[in-house]
């Protein structure tokens, strides 16, 4: 609060200051402004610094630059008023089938799941069990928006996990400016594999984003158990820096500090509770994290902690502040 208040009484000094441009009239100004206190130097004491100090200057330059990004984001819509971030969606499909030639409404089907499930408005997040509602993530503040989608017919019947569907020259799609658009490749299949992701480290590359597989894709006509669109949850999850729940090792680290430390991996539908020991703790297990490996239907959450960790990328600065801009 009080802080606040300096702030309010720190604005409104500044807006009283004059604004002169010419150095004589400053000196003279400076006597009659001083007299009717209300002269301020900030702006002359800047110019100064500018003059002499050359990485001030480019401070000063990027950080204009970066305000002026942020208001062409906000104007672009991509900025929420309540600091929600809008992730403006490719859509890159490859289809041999017309089965495999997934439908705009499918496709929506799936930009509605991942608003769903990271705006914690899921219709089964009252499945929580309560003991780890305390820690559920809420609203992640981060949306997505498809902004375009590209599909290319091919005779590839399966795709392997090296990248080749990113590149059209190796029968791929090319993406649409990675450093800014989320590239989402639906690929007919990848024999046992439903999805991968690249993580933050890959962030602007060529091969930047997910691939799906299209049975997993949306939910109308998707493949079940796997049919309620968290293929993409999930992978959009590690797109955000989310390890897996277990840490991928025996009692492995995920770097999350509210996910409990379970010993492995769960699949199916397991049946809560479930409690591991690791290290001589015995916990229960939040198997029902979108970072675990269990059936679409049983899996519902992020935690705060991972909420958290997403926040860090696409926050101003964060590695993946890219997407919010022009
Ligand atoms: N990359 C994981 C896989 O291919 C995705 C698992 C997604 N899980 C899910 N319930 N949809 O197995
Ligand atoms: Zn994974
Ligand atoms: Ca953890």
């Amino acid at each position: 609060m009080k802080k606040l208040l300096f702030g309010v009484f720190a604005l409104a000094t500044l807006t009283a200051c004059n604004t002169t441009t010419d150095s004589t009239e400053n000196i003279a100004d400076l006597g009659n402004a001083k007299a009717s206190r209300k002269y301020c130097p900030s702006e002359e004491i800047r110019t100064e610094l500018l003059k002499n100090d050359a990485s001030a200057k480019a401070r000063y330059a990027a950080l204009e630059a970066g305000t002026e990004k942020f208001i062409q984001a906000r104007k672009a819509g991509r900025v929420l008023a309540d600091g929600t971030i809008e992730i403006p969606v490719v859509f890159n499909v490859l289809y041999r089938t017309t089965a495999e030639n997934i439908s705009d409404a499918r496709l929506a089907e799936q930009i509605d799941v991942l608003n769903k499930d990271f705006g914690a408005t899921n219709s089964d997040i009252n499945k929580i069990p309560s003991e780890f509602s305390t820690v559920a993530a809420g609203d992640t503040k981060i949306k997505f928006r498809l902004v375009k989608t590209v599909r290319k017919s091919t005779t590839v019947r399966s795709w392997k996990t090296n990248d080749a569907m990113k590149k059209s020259s190796s029968k791929g799609i090319d993406a649409t400016d990675p450093k800014q658009y989320f590239n989402i490749w639906v690929v007919g299949n990848m024999s046992s594999i439903l999805g991968y992701a690249t993580f933050p480290e890959s962030a602007g590359l060529w091969n930047d984003g997910v691939v799906l597989a299209a049975p997993f894709v949306g939910v109308t006509g998707a493949s079940a158990p796997y049919n309620l669109g968290r293929t993409a949850t999930h992978e959009v999850g590690h797109y955000l820096n989310l390890r897996h729940i277990w840490g991928d090792a025996t009692c492995g680290n995920d770097f999350v500090a509210d996910t409990p430390t379970q010993t492995g991996s769960n699949g199916g539908s397991p049946t809560y509770p479930l409690y591991n020991t690791c290290g001589g703790v015995q916990r229960s297990v939040m198997f029902m994290n979108y970072m675990d490996y269990v059936y679409d239907s049983a899996m519902f959450m992020f935690s705060a902690g991972q909420r958290d960790r997403m926040q860090a990328i696409v926050a101003a600065g964060g590695v993946r502040a890219g997407l919010r801009n022009l």
